[in-house]
């Protein structure tokens, strides 16, 4: 697979998340939308306060009394005056991670990090679990892990901010308190109003000085946007290049690029029962494979599974004419399938013959029917508006 128009940056970043949105809109990368114009500005907003933000490192920590209460007085004083952080919230495909990655990309923030929430609450808990096994006396985890963090970002942009999980609840409060008091300030994107944030769990009181706290230190943006884009660029779609030459590789290069927009792709590892597996290409739920490196190695159902829960859509090159001469690489690929399949994950291929006429004659030509039927289906207008289901 090719490279080409992956690296297509956003234009006009200098000057703030506003413009480079505005010359997506004027070069028709993007649509006009009210909502997210008005988000866009708030962003800009933030993108003004914070140009060159670049609160001081916490004294050395220390147990001595005066030095707590030295500490922590200017600190509160100047927590006030930070500015406020943004919470974008909405319903799927409405553009919250576009327009937080174009307010990310042009941010003028030394120390600035972007990370999925999921993975940011992973590294906290590693994180507590370090600290502890190197400190056995140490009482509190929290002020280390706070400092660590906010050494590494001034600003934290988190996508897909959610909190599922009581392990999680359970800190969240004191961690993010003790980063604002480090001057951290907070960028997110969700799909949940900070209200009902941990919702109807187990332990939810316990948990509501967190929201009213996210409240108190980010404005809460809701993109009220009607149309899903997500769905409607995946319903423009064509899902299925014969023959897989190298136009149908650029016609991929474009679904891939269309498909993931601003965001950078990169490789990424899901954790498959202990394992890693390697994806070459990926961002913003998509994964780009060959179909050589995903059916011609000895990948399983475990694995063609993680995909399928991880990933909305794949876009999967080259896949070749199958047959009993290379029959381990077609079940393979019918399993994959399958996974995809029972997922409603999206896919975007290129192959040597249209699906019914993928696999040739012969031994396990009776198993690849369902997959061929599948894979018809897939392509249709209705199952690409289907909802992934993870
Ligand atoms: N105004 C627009 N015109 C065209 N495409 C857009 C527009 N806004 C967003 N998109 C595209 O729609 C897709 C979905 O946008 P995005 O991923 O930002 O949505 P989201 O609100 O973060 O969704 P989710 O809640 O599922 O994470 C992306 O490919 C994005 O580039
Ligand atoms: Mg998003």
């Amino acid at each position: 697979m090719s490279r080409r128009n992956m690296d297509a940056a956003p234009p006009d970043l200098p000057n703030g998340p506003l413009p480079a949105y505005r010359a997506m809109l004027a070069d028709g990368r993007l649509a006009s939308d009210p909502a997210q114009r008005m988000a866009a500005e708030r962003l800009q907003d933030l993108w003004t306060k914070l140009r060159g933000y670049d609160p001081p490192p916490m004294p050395a920590p220390t147990n001595s009394l005066l030095a707590r209460f030295l500490r922590r007085k200017p600190v509160e004083g100047a927590d006030e005056a930070r500015p406020h952080g943004l919470y974008l919230v909405g319903e799927v495909g409405r553009g919250k991670s576009m327009l937080m990655d174009l307010f990310f990309a042009a941010a003028q923030v030394r120390r600035k990090k972007r990370i999925h929430f999921h993975r940011f609450m992973q590294d906290a808990h590693a994180g507590f679990h370090r600290w502890k096994r190197e400190n056995p006396d140490g009482d509190d985890p929290i002020p280390p892990l706070a400092d660590a963090i906010a050494a590494e970002a001034a600003l934290l942009c988190f996508d897909e901010f959610q909190v599922n999980d009581i392990a999680d609840a359970m800190i969240l409060g004191r961690l993010f308190q003790a980063l604002f008091e480090r001057g951290v300030v907070v960028v997110a994107t969700s799909n949940i109003v900070p209200d009902n944030l941990f919702a109807g769990q187990p332990g939810r009181d316990a948990f509501l000085p967190f929201i009213a706290l996210i409240k108190q230190r980010l404005d809460v943006l809701v993109l009220e946007g009607v149309r899903d884009y997500r769905r409607q660029r995946l319903r423009s779609l064509s899902t299925w290049h014969v023959p897989a030459d190298r136009r149908a590789e650029r016609a991929l290069d474009e679904a891939f690029a269309d498909l993931i927009g601003n965001a950078p792709p990169r490789e990424e590892r899901l954790v498959v029962m202990g394992r890693k597996l390697s994806v070459p290409l990926a961002a913003e739920g998509v994964a780009r494979f060959d179909f050589s490196a995903l059916c011609g190695t000895p990948l399983g159902a475990g694995d063609y599974l993680a995909l399928a829960t991880h990933f909305h859509a794949l876009v999967l090159d080259a896949i070749p004419r199958l047959s009993p001469a290379n029959y381990d690489e077609a079940r393979r690929f019918i399993t994959l399938i399958d996974a995809l399949y029972d997922h409603r994950v999206k896919l975007v291929a290129s192959a040597a013959a249209m699906p019914d006429q993928l696999y040739e004659r012969g031994e396990g030509a009776k198993a690849f029917e369902r997959t061929a039927s599948r894979l018809e289906e897939m392509q249709s207008q209705e199952y690409l508006e289907l909802p992934h289901l993870t």
